[in-house]
């Protein structure tokens, strides 16, 4: 079918707030999407004013009406994903099928290859969407990964894949990583405690990370960033678990549960992050505040699943999460950039045994 000969490819505006809340209530769309039924007009608020900069949200105008839409978003915070967008689509149904949502990914590829200098745009979508997954694979993406049990759509648990796909004019230059020397032993003794992290830890959980060693394991940068961690630690987010270990009195590691930023789709879903002070490392410490978060997620918090991504080159803490039954869902290529390198990670998640047959009988 030809393209509507009014197709327009234009920036959002304030007054396409409605158009976007009558595309998120069509029936395809709610199932492609992580929105929930009935959203709030809020969150499409800050969509027209997002900057150029970093976010983009395109919509298609037929005959002057908003009839589809495409958007950019910078992945996380982290400096270490500078190089990454993920990118979302929606198309009202009655416009499906005549290559607007072709018309809108093929803006949104060029702005990023073009003009952003996006090198790894990504994004998720159910591996039953099949004509989004065509349209996707038409542009370049390829599938990383398969998740089971991500998020829970229209009374069921539908698998959802993340895709990538690499600036074609990108060299991805690769400098030599620098070394550093490996951290001695602490002369620690004493009982190994954990507790919950308070705002009176920031100084010791920051000076952690001024070490490259620990920080090589993260998507985190260099030098200490106190006022990062004072914020964390002082703004308790609904879901956050944060737990710090001390041996003899001294913290020597952390690790923490957090919510998904997707809301209901993912309330079962938490991600995790762990460190343990190099000096302190092979000692048990990293297992015991794994097991802890597990216990906890399982058996009182009631978390489905645990996710997390590792590099690929670190063996140690791989080990330790397969040995506590996170198993492989795929590898992002290029996910970060560290120590003068684009390094890939492996996606890892843990279901729990509550879940996972809750899932069983789903997909009977
Ligand atoms: C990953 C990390 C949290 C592990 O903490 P830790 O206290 O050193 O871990 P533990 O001593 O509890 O256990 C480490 C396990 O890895 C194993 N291990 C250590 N080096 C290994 C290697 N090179 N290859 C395979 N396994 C290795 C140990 O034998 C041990 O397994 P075991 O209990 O079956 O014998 C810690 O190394 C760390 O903080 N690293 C820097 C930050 C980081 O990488 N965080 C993870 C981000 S995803």
């Amino acid at each position: 079918m030809p393209l509507p000969s009014t197709l327009k490819i234009r920036r959002a505006r304030p007054d396409d707030v409605h158009h976007l809340m009558a595309m998120a209530a069509q029936p395809s769309v709610r199932a492609g999407m992580l929105l929930m039924p009935y959203p709030e007009p809020s969150c499409w608020a800050d969509w027209p004013g997002r900057s150029g900069a970093t976010d983009l949200v395109l919509v298609a105008e037929v005959d002057g009406r908003a009839v589809g839409h495409a958007s950019l978003s910078p992945e996380e915070a982290s400096p270490a994903r500078r190089h990454v967008r993920s990118l979302a689509l929606g198309l009202l149904d009655d416009y499906q099928g005549q290559g607007i949502g072709a018309a809108l990914l093929a803006a949104l590829v060029d702005y990023c290859d073009r003009w952003l200098n996006v090198g790894r745009l990504e994004l998720t979508a159910f591996s039953a969407n099949e004509a989004a997954l065509a349209l996707y694979r038409r542009f370049g993406f390829e599938v990383e990964r398969r998740m089971h049990g991500d998020a829970f759509r229209a009374g069921g648990w539908p698998d959802s894949l993340t895709m990538a796909r690499f600036n074609p004019a990108w060299q991805w230059p690769k400098a030599p990583a620098s070394s550093f020397e490996p951290a001695s032993p602490l002369p620690l003794q004493g009982e190994l405690t954990l507790r919950r992290a308070t705002l009176a830890d920031a100084a010791a959980l920051a000076a952690m990370f001024d070490d490259l060693g620990t920080v090589s394991g993260t998507t985190q940068m260099p030098y200490a960033n106190l006022p990062l961690w004072q914020q964390r630690l002082s703004q308790p987010a609904e879901g956050r678990l944060m737990l710090v270990a001390e041996l003899g009195g001294v913290v020597v590691g952390c690790a923490g549960l957090h919510p998904d930023s997707h809301g209901e789709a993912r309330q079962h879903v938490r991600n995790i992050g762990i460190t343990v002070t190099p000096g302190a490392q092979g000692r048990g410490i990293g297992r015991r505040l794994l097991a802890e978060l597990v216990d906890y997620a399982d058996n009182w918090a009631n978390i489905g699943r645990l996710m997390l991504t590792v590099y690929t080159d670190n063996a140690a803490a791989i080990h330790l999460y397969r040995s506590l039954g996170f198993e492989m869902e795929g590898t992002h290529r290029r996910y970060a950039f560290r120590n003068g390198q684009w390094k890939d990670v492996h996606a890892m998640a843990r279901l729990s045994p509550r879940f996972s047959r809750e899932l069983d009988q789903d997909h009977k």
